[in-house]
């Protein structure tokens, strides 16, 4: 890992379960529960195409009543959303009326067939249309890598703004900044960062192999591949070897607060942080709201070398957001005197 003059740790490591309770009404489950929905491929009896020509709209009224009545999840934007990227647009107010009401080719009514069908399965729509936006970035999705959330923008702003903040005081305008992403994803966070930070240099790895070819096939796509590294990596397998024995012989590794995985990559984070970061780099997550304060205290007590700054909270009120700093090292008294 790349250990430059400023360097800022970022993660996100809030997991939220969210497949909503789902009906399938005879279909079969084939597949593992995704996120959003479950990205589970079920075989479930298709709707056929309508024999005759159909336009955009009825298309749209079609597939939303089969979702409506097959319980998927905000049936309106699905349709919509498929419909639309199949008609070369955003969403379906970026059309004009006419395309609309004129009819489908053959070739774009079956494609709107299969990929709707392909929801009705109960793939998140980021899934079926392989695509999704993410603050100005447009990026490639494809299952299992994690699909980026809003809430996540909210911890980009947030560490744009600390960056910024820090460039504008004239103190290290010039120093190379460097960012370290643990749990890339799809590389969300670190390709938002580097678009806006034209100084910054990133650093993403994820543990899963998926994750890092997408990442990589993302940034190559958005012409940031010259400043981002990305490395398949396991955090939990990092060199702890220079631990503090305190640490490393009477605290349980397994978890802060009894073995759930989030807490445990985390803590295992905050212990490499101090070893990685420069004097007064800071590492910010995106955590479950419950864990902020858990966090705090175990800081506190088991990492000397890092001190947690602040949590704030998302758009929604809830505490999400955990901001430490590593502490300025400090100066040798006697060295002074010499
Ligand atoms: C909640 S997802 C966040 C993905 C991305 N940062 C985003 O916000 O869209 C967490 C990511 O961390 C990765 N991850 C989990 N444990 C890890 C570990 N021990 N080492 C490296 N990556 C890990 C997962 O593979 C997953 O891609």
């Amino acid at each position: 890992m790349n250990n430059d003059a400023e360097t800022v740790f970022v993660l996100n490591m809030w997991r939220r379960s969210l497949s909503a309770s789902y009906r399938c009404f005879g279909c079969r489950s084939v597949g593992p529960k995704g996120v959003w929905s479950s990205h589970a491929v079920r075989t479930c009896s298709s709707p056929v195409l309508p024999a005759g020509r159909i336009t955009a709209l009825e298309a749209l009224d079609f597939w939303r009543r089969r979702f409506e009545e097959r319980g998927v999840i905000e049936p309106d934007q699905s349709s919509q959303h498929i419909v639309a990227h199949l008609l070369g647009a955003k969403t379906i107010e970026n059309l004009e009326r006419e395309r609309l009401t004129e009819f489908l080719s053959q070739e774009t009514a079956e494609q709107v067939w299969k990929l709707c069908t392909r929801r009705l399965s109960r793939m998140p729509v980021q899934y079926v249309i392989e695509e999704w936006d993410f603050r100005d970035l447009t990026l490639k999705m494809r299952p299992p890598v994690f699909i980026p959330r809003p809430e996540t923008e909210e911890l980009v702003e947030l560490v744009l703004t600390d960056l910024l903040m820090k460039l504008g005081t004239g103190v290290g305008a010039d120093t190379p900044h460097t960012c370290l992403e643990v749990g890339c994803g799809s590389g969300a966070i670190s390709l938002s960062l580097l678009k806006s930070l034209p100084q910054l240099k990133a650093v993403a790895l994820d543990q899963s192999q998926d994750a890092v070819d997408l990442t990589t096939e993302n940034a190559l796509r958005l012409k940031l591949q010259d400043r981002l590294q990305v490395h398949h990596l396991d955090i939990m397998k990092e060199d702890m070897a220079s631990l503090e024995p305190e640490i490393l012989r009477f605290e349980d590794h397994a978890a802060l607060d009894g073995g759930e995985d989030g807490l445990r990559v985390i803590k295992q984070i905050l212990v490499l942080a101090p070893q990685i970061l420069s004097d007064q780099g800071r590492v910010y997550m995106e955590v479950d709201p419950r864990h902020p304060p858990l966090i705090r205290r175990w800081v506190e007590v088991n990492v000397g070398d890092l001190q947690y700054v602040e949590t704030r909270h998302d758009i929604t009120g809830r505490p999400r957001f955990c901001i430490l700093q590593k502490a300025k090292a400090k100066r040798d008294h006697k060295l002074d005197l010499d």
